[in-house]
């Protein structure tokens, strides 16, 4: 991590002075409005507390959702500076608007060690423009900027990106810092074995993750409907299983590089559809019957991936093994979940990217049992692909 962090600021960048912070507060919204998954509130909360304890006047901005052609009350974030509040155990300003004489008037009557929330950014037509006009307006609401947003990381948006540019010092937050080093590491100094494990239902939106990773591990696991892609590629029957005819000439092209390096399931469970989950059987991978679709990966594949898993030293994991949220098809993804936090407890560092599998290890009550859950879905997605993430790039350097 080569980026300065709030941690690195001396006690008189911070007191009395107002930090704007770009947090990542999309998180669910259930029934009445009130948050349903606070983990990303959560995660924030040390960069905050540093920040109140130092002194400084705290003015936090996020989007949430993706509100189209302006200001939309379902995308308020109202219910987040409650929740905030309650965790925080002192009160949380709210302004209305995200810019403006009102936003700037409340950033001002701040008291040290003071927090106020502003309205969603994306309220805002200019923010995922990364206007300059909105990142200068964004600007007067504090004297310097911190980044805590790793799941937003990968947007250059004014919030993200531009603002960045106009206030001084420009650190990352210590979850934002958490994350690049986590991520950081896996990919640049993992001890070895390296597995990667990918899933998820297209392998379109993974084949740059497939090429990233498959020179620097020592296995690549597939999982998921993706592996039926590659089933195809080898010229067997998927049945009524996801495939995606235009990357089976990729996907051959993969496998025949990748050698003994990219490991498909040799297993799946399948079932005539989702909704008869409750019929899903065993197959061999050179026997998905015509009218079935994979679903999960089989038993034998799950047994053998948690073997790799427990003789690795790294572990990175990114996409679900099957429809997850259907149990039975959840067996899959649980046994990597459950192999991963084994391996955890014996010295492996295990990484899961945000997302569905994040949300796989929370529904399996093991988050807590793995070195690092990502908070970012997509961020961290294309951190493993090798991009350069603009939220990130725009922080000053150590
Ligand atoms: C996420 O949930 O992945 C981030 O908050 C980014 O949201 P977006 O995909 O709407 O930009």
């Amino acid at each position: 991590m080569n980026k300065r962090t709030v941690a690195d600021l001396a006690p008189a960048e911070l007191k009395g002075r107002r930090a704007l912070v770009r947090v990542d507060f999309n998180v669910p919204l259930g029934e009445g409005g009130t948050v349903s998954d606070d983990t990303r509130i959560r995660a924030a909360l040390p960069t905050l507390k540093l920040l109140i304890k130092g002194g400084a006047r705290v003015v936090l901005c996020s989007h949430l959702g993706r509100p189209k052609g302006g200001p939309d009350p379902k995308y308020s974030m109202a219910p987040v500076a409650k929740r905030l509040q309650e965790l925080l155990g002192q009160p949380v300003a709210f302004c209305g608007t995200v810019v403006g004489a009102e936003a700037e008037a409340a950033s001002r009557a701040l008291a040290d060690g003071e927090v106020l929330l502003i309205e969603n950014t994306r309220f805002e037509k200019g923010e995922e423009k990364n206007d300059a006009a909105l990142a200068e307006a964004m600007a007067k609401l504090g004297d310097f900027y911190v980044n805590d947003a790793f799941g937003s990381a990968h947007r250059a948006h004014s919030s993200t990106e531009a603002v960045a540019k106009l206030l001084r010092p420009a650190v990352a937050g210590l979850l934002m810092e958490k994350e690049l080093e986590y991520l950081g590491t896996a990919l640049d100094k993992p001890k070895r074995p390296f597995v990667a494990i990918l899933g998820g239902s297209k392998i379109s939106g993974k084949i740059d993750v497939i090429e990233a990773l498959l020179p620097k591990v020592d296995a690549l696991l597939v999982g998921g409907a993706m592996a039926c892609t590659f089933y195809k590629a080898m010229g067997l029957e998927t049945g009524t299983s996801l495939v995606e005819p235009d990357r089976v000439e990729m996907a051959k092209a993969l496998v025949e590089r990748a050698g003994t390096v990219l490991i498909l399931p040799h297993d799946a469970m399948v079932a005539p559809s989702i909704a008869d989950a409750a019929k899903a059987h065993a197959v061999k991978k050179d026997e998905i019957p015509a009218g079935e679709a994979m679903l999960d990966i089989g038993p034998d594949s799950a047994a053998s991936y948690a073997r790799a898993i427990l003789s690795a030293k790294t572990v990175v994991w990114n996409g679900p093994m099957g429809v997850f949220e259907n149990p039975p098809l959840d067996a899959g993804t649980n046994a990597i979940a459950r192999a991963m936090a084994e391996a955890t407890s014996k010295g492996c560092t295990t990484v899961v990217g945000g997302g569905d599998s994040a949300a796989a290890v929370e529904g399996a009550g093991l988050a807590a049992k793995m070195s690092h859950v990502s908070t970012g879905g997509g961020a961290s997605l294309e951190f493993l692909e090798g991009k350069v993430l603009p939220g990130v790039a725009a922080l000053d350097d150590r």
